[in-house]
């Protein structure tokens, strides 16, 4: 069973960042596949490099939008962006330097984190580039 499901209360209202939010849960969900069939160690460092790659862009694309249109919430969300880079960074070093084991505790962050993050602060600049004609 997948950990997160799109649901369409997931949207925000930008068509472009809601396919990436689908992919980055689609690569959060094949992590957590790969922890529950054991297949993780091939896999594992594989899927964060991706989810790290994939997130950056995510995140580029978001901050330049933001920047582009003058969005004011623009340096909070850019900080939330850095923190949770750098704590992808950290497990993939952690999986480099002693073969990190994917834990639930890791894929809850995950999903929390991507949750939280879309539903408390993707959401805010729903309205803003709504009105600025981004859809
Ligand atoms: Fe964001
Ligand atoms: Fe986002």
């Amino acid at each position: 069973m997948a950990l997160i499901q799109w649901k369409d209360d997931f949207s925000v209202q930008v068509k472009a960042f809601d396919t990436h939010h689908k992919r980055l849960i689609d690569l959060i969900n094949g992590l957590h596949d790969s922890m529950l069939t054991g297949k993780h160690q091939e896999t594992l460092g594989k899927t964060l490099k991706e989810l790290h790659d994939y997130t950056r862009y995510h995140f580029g694309e978001e901050e330049r939008l933001m920047t582009q249109h003058g969005f004011e919430g623009y340096r909070a969300h850019k900080l939330q962006h850095d923190n949770f880079v750098a704590k992808v960074q950290e497990c993939i070093r952690k999986y480099e330097t002693s073969r990190l084991t994917m834990t639930i505790d890791i894929m809850n962050f995950l999903r929390d984190w991507l949750k939280d993050h879309i539903f408390g602060t993707d959401k805010r600049y729903s309205g803003f580039f709504g009105s600025r004609g981004v859809a």
